[in-house]
């Protein structure tokens, strides 16, 4: 290269990237056929050994664990996995052709990597073989079975079919006599995208197959082994499933410390795998504290983003997890957004304005918007992350990695629904809510509806309904004895935080002694008290789940409560049934809607998600919890 050619060259490429190094082009070239071919040769010795354990009857991940465990030297050992695409096998191939078969380790790796697939599907055969009675020798193993393959990308998280192995996988099950049903998120149902034909929906693809070969580890995968309930047979080459990942861990010896969940490798065409991160926006909010916390212990990162407006600082049990990371910051600062996006797997709205029905009134327009401006910034931020992932850096690895947002909307879209309980798709029935609150919510499930449409972007639309805690999961903690007892006290979170809700609220007037009660209007207003946590998880089921993919969802307690009926409750909890109930009726707020009634159906059948704390069950955290802080003087 002279010159001239160089400068050229290099103002292009600084644009880039902030260090450049030298070479001449031939070396330049072998840089990157090295650097490719080692990592081929690396996720080959992986899926070497998988082979090799896997045939002696040794379960390769329980062996791996115990390998790599606490032992620094093993920490870039690659879990095995289908390793193909466009760059690692083509330059591994190049340079094995260019030495005129003089490089035996790569032709290798080829071998070893390329014929994974019959070996995954010939493990399929034997755990199928093993639960059905022998047929004749002749016939194909799979004859009139239905195989099931989850994923057709050559790697997970990514739309591209390139060189995938999944094909391969495909090929051989049909040699088998199998008729192969195929789901990728990235393929449409009934599609040929890809070279693949039979794309079905998830659902179908695991009633219908009699063996499932999971080929790609794409995010929305990971619980889908729950559905099937161990009653079928899958092969899990990448330990990535909920299940077996649990079932694969080996137990220490008495003693000893955890088995650690082994090294972070990063996302990689092989096998390595980096935590799914997830950004959530108004992450130090009441909702926002459980929600991390769900994240967090089903091994999630997070980037929380909260100007404290709300509450102030708040301590939480999860501060110092390494797997958090926190920035104070404006949700409405679509740049520093755009920046954090750019890091996720996952956009969850959930920061907003939002107080008791007082707020609804007093600050009619500050919450519209207000709302606007961070729902707009958050959008601008995911549609920007999203965008992101058509372009590819030099290895061919897109730029960015977002799949989708999820939407926290509310049950006051509802403000107008005449049909009780209100299923989802009276959201397109229904006159549009009155409150500015409860239109600015209908108006973020537009803003998601129109990044679907325009950009593409996923995305799944949450409808709390009436959330009730403290703010945070409390800790259980192990004492001696061994008997799980709650904590006696609360030292997170803050007494505000817990108390800007109604249940809290009336628990405080009845043991400050108020008699008789004061309710707003006649108690007659029904209301579906969901518990934190198990909203939290909800969101965090409809953030997973294939099945929520462009959906909306009702996530609630099947409960109905008249503010009466709660009343009463917390009253005989406190009072015993010495203190007869009484209650006078306050002038009621003009938006109070009468019935926020939600239809669960719709979760349950869909996600297989229902609310599991009662509302006596919440009574009993959050009444000691509040009488302490008045003991304390803190109310
Ligand atoms: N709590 C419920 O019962 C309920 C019901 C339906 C819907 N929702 C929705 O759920 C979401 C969370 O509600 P919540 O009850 O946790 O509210 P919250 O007020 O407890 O939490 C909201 C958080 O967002 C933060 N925030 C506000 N403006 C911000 C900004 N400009 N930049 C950064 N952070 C900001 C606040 O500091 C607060 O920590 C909201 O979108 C709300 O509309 C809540």
């Amino acid at each position: 290269m002279d010159e001239p050619a160089f400068e050229r060259t290099y103002g292009v490429f600084r644009t880039m990237s902030p260090t450049m190094i030298r070479l001449s082009p031939m070396e330049a070239e072998f840089a990157k056929l090295m650097t490719n071919a080692w990592r081929y040769l690396d996720f080959a010795i992986a899926n070497q050994f998988y082979t090799l354990l896997q045939d002696s009857g040794v379960d390769f991940f329980r062996v791996m664990k115990a390998v790599i465990h606490e032992y620094p030297r093993a920490a870039g050992f690659k879990k095995p996995g289908f390793c193909a695409g466009p760059c690692l096998v083509k330059d591994t191939r190049m340079l094995v052709t260019h030495t005129q078969q003089g490089f035996p380790m790569g032709s290798a790796a080829l071998t070893v990597n390329e014929t994974l697939a019959e070996s995954v599907v010939n493990s399929l055969s034997a755990l199928m073989s093993s639960s059905r009675k022998p047929t004749s020798t002749r016939e194909h193993p799979f004859t009139g079975k239905v195989i099931g393959l989850l994923g057709m990308a050559f790697k997970a998280n990514v739309d591209d079919f390139r060189s995938s192995l999944s094909y391969r996988v495909k090929k051989v099950c049909r040699m088998k006599g199998a008729v192969v049903l195929c789901h990728d998120p990235f393929l449409r149902e009934g599609s040929n995208g890809g070279g693949s034909t039979n794309c079905v929906s998830v659902e179908t693809l695991l009633e219908k197959s009699d063996g499932i070969i999971l080929c790609t580890p794409h995010d929305c995968y990971r619980n889908v082994d729950a559905l099937l309930n161990g009653n079928k047979p899958v092969i899990d080459i990448w330990d990535f499933l909920a299940s077996s990942k649990a079932a694969r861990v080996p137990e220490l010896l008495p003693g000893t410390r955890q088995v650690s969940a082994g090294p972070k490798t990063g996302t990689d065409a092989g096998g390595g795998e980096e935590k799914p991160t997830v950004m959530v926006t108004g992450s130090a909010g009441f909702i926002g504290g459980y929600l991390v916390q769900e994240l967090l212990q089903h091994g999630y990162r997070v980037i929380g983003v909260d100007n404290f407006t709300k509450y102030g600082k708040v301590e939480r049990e999860y501060d110092t997890n390494p797997d958090y990371e926190l920035h104070q910051g404006d949700a409405k600062d679509a740049e520093l957004l755009k920046k954090l996006a750019e890091r996720c797997d996952y956009v969850i709205a959930c920061a907003a304005m939002i107080g008791g029905i007082s707020y609804f009134h007093a600050l009619a327009y500050d919450l519209l918007a207000e709302n606007e401006r961070i729902i707009a910034a958050t959008f601008d931020a995911a549609i920007h992350a999203f965008k992101k992932k058509t372009r590819k850096d030099q290895d061919g690895n897109p730029q960015s990695r977002l799949k989708k947002i999820v939407v926290l909307s509310s049950s006051m879209v509802f403000e107008q629904a005449a049909i009780f309980p209100t299923p989802e798709a009276e959201i397109e029935k229904c006159a549009p809510p009155l409150s500015t609150y409860g239109f600015q919510k209908l108006a973020c499930e537009y803003y998601a509806k129109g990044a679907w449409e325009q950009y593409g972007l996923p995305y799944t639309i949450v409808r709390p309904f009436n959330c009730v805690g403290l703010g945070e999961r409390r800790a259980l903690r192990r004492q001696e004895g061994e008997h799980l007892v709650k904590e006696e006290e609360v030292s997170f979170g803050s007494i505000k935080l817990a108390m800007s809700h109604v249940v809290p609220d009336l628990i405080q007037k009845v043991l400050k002694g108020q008699d008789p009660l004061h309710l707003l209007g006649d108690g007659k207003q029904v209301r579906h008290y969901t518990y934190g946590g198990d909203l939290a998880r909800g969101i965090r089921v409809c953030l997973e789940s294939p099945a929520a993919l462009n959906n909306d969802f009702n996530i609630s307690t099947a409960v109905s409560t008249t503010v009466l009926e709660l009343a009463e409750l917390v009253w005989k909890k406190i009072h015993g049934e010495a203190k007869p109930f009484r209650w006078v009726s306050d002038e009621p707020f003009k938006y109070d809607v009468q019935m926020r009634v939600p239809d669960c159906r719709k979760a349950k059948d869909v996600l297989g998600f229902e609310a599991s704390t009662s509302l006596s069950e919440i009574l009993d955290e959050l009444i000691p919890w509040i009488g302490l802080q008045i003991q304390l003087g803190n109310m």
